[in-house]
């Protein structure tokens, strides 16, 4: 196994030095034989930890699979996924989440963490094999119907009860059905200005209060994905501050692009909670600082051309996001190398308990880290992604920083800002 020597790296934005890659492990010791990598200039962070990635596989191999949304992640700095399980078959049954585990170990490129179905078929009338799946060899913790909510509360309740005994999560895409019926965009001023159907707020504020509650009520851990509006925001911050065990995440589309974007008609801006007001973003970027949403995560929802270069109305939503992640979130946060590692990487593994990852790359610790050029800039060229699909927002986009190199477990995945294999 190779060495490497990070010569004159800076570690989450601290003074140079030089890290030692060694047998796997961040090491200390002399540097024999290692191979030198002038990190003059460049960043290390530990590898980013994305709890919320589409990988399509089972079912929509032409829109992405578990090896091309893997290399994905390892350019966009990512050393562990979590592939969610609105597959084709859903992934509802210890079948399935091994099948993805053992795609992502083939791979080798980050660490794919299956999430399994909550309801059989995503259908939301009867609870997955939730105990299957966690005993299985994927060892679930995480169970999401995202893409449907699980809108019956009954069915919520024991959801909740039913992880509490192995202190598993569910994710929850809370989006009151009722609320959202044919809706095509956020409901505002610009759903009204284009005479599409909004998809309100509310909708969402009303089902994380409900899920807070139950989750409160319950006493097991619930995680809400994609949080969009401000009201969510409020709904999260009384409920942490009553104790309550939710954790939250925002997507890094949420965080910059706004529901204006619609006007242009161009289905790449379509996605599930829809882009919403330059107040929404406001309000989440400070709740992202604040620590009241908790972590970033992508929803990289890869799509084939046909399901995405269609009219507004047919398009499916969602949007690539595995390889522009950091380089958004640094247009937002700016250079805050610490905020970004305990929102991106040691936050999300502290959540999923992802032991290994979101590490401090201290002596001993598994080398899974990433190497950023914060200095460097990007116009986003949907052609150079390696996700199989190409429903970005960004491109033609210049955004800051570029990957230069990621390890998993001290083997590179990304050298000079391209996938090793
Ligand atoms: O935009 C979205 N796309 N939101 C979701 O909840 C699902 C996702 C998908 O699977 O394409
Ligand atoms: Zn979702």
């Amino acid at each position: 196994m190779t060495s490497y020597l990070l010569r004159g790296v800076s570690v989450l934005g601290a003074e140079p030095t030089d890290l030692l890659i060694r047998d796997g492990v961040i090491a200390s010791g002399p540097a024999t034989g290692a191979d030198i990598i002038d990190a003059a200039g460049l960043v290390a962070l530990p590898g980013l930890v994305d709890l919320h990635t589409h990988l399509r596989e089972p079912g929509r191999e032409d829109a992405e699979t578990v090896e091309t949304g893997s290399r994905a992640a390892a350019l966009g700095g990512y050393t562990a996924v979590f592939a969610m399980a609105n597959t084709s078959p859903v992934a509802d049954t210890a079948g399935v989440v091994e099948q993805v585990w053992r795609l992502g170990r083939e791979a080798g490129l980050v660490d794919v963490q299956p999430i399994g179905a909550v309801t059989v078929g995503l259908a939301g009338k009867q609870l997955a094999e939730l105990g299957a799946m966690a005993t299985s060899a994927a060892g679930v913790r995480i169970f999401s119907d995202d893409g449907h909510c699980v809108a019956d509360p009954r069915l919520m309740r024991r959801a909740l009860e039913y992880v509490k005994a192995f202190d598993g999560i569910i994710a929850q895409h809370a989006e009151e059905p009722r609320l959202t019926e044919g809706a095509q965009m956020h409901e505002g001023e610009v759903s009204t200005r284009l005479g599409l159907t909004g998809w309100p707020a509310v909708a969402e504020e009303a089902i994380i209060a409900r899920d807070v509650l139950l989750a409160e009520h319950v006493g097991s851990r619930l995680h809400i994905c994609h949080v969009s509006t401000a009201g969510s925001v409020e709904v999260l911050r009384q409920a942490k501050a009553r104790g309550v065990r939710v954790t939250a995440e925002v997507t890094p589309h949420h965080l910059l692009l706004t529901d204006e974007l619609a006007a242009s008609y161009d289905p790449v801006y379509k996605v599930n909670p829809p882009l919403r007001t330059a107040k929404d973003v406001h309000a989440l970027r400070e709740a992202l600082v604040e620590g009241v949403i908790d972590i970033v995560a992508t929803d990289h929802a890869p799509h084939a051309v046909e399901d995405k270069e269609c009219e507004w109305a047919y398009a499916r939503p969602g949007m690539v996001g595995l390889e522009t992640a950091l380089p958004v979130v640094l247009s937002v946060l700016g250079e805050r190398w610490d905020l970004i590692a305990e929102r991106m990487s040691r936050t999300p593994a502290r959540i999923a308990g992802l032991t290994g990852h979101g590490t401090d790359l201290a002596v001993g610790d598994p080398a899974n880290l990433t190497l950023v050029d914060p200095s460097a800039r990007r116009v986003v060229d949907p052609s150079e992604l390696a996700s199989r699909s190409r429903n970005t927002p960004y491109a033609g986009t210049t955004l800051p920083g570029r990957i230069v190199a990621t390890f998993l477990r001290g083997e590179p995945t990304v050298l000079d800002g391209k996938a090793v294999k």
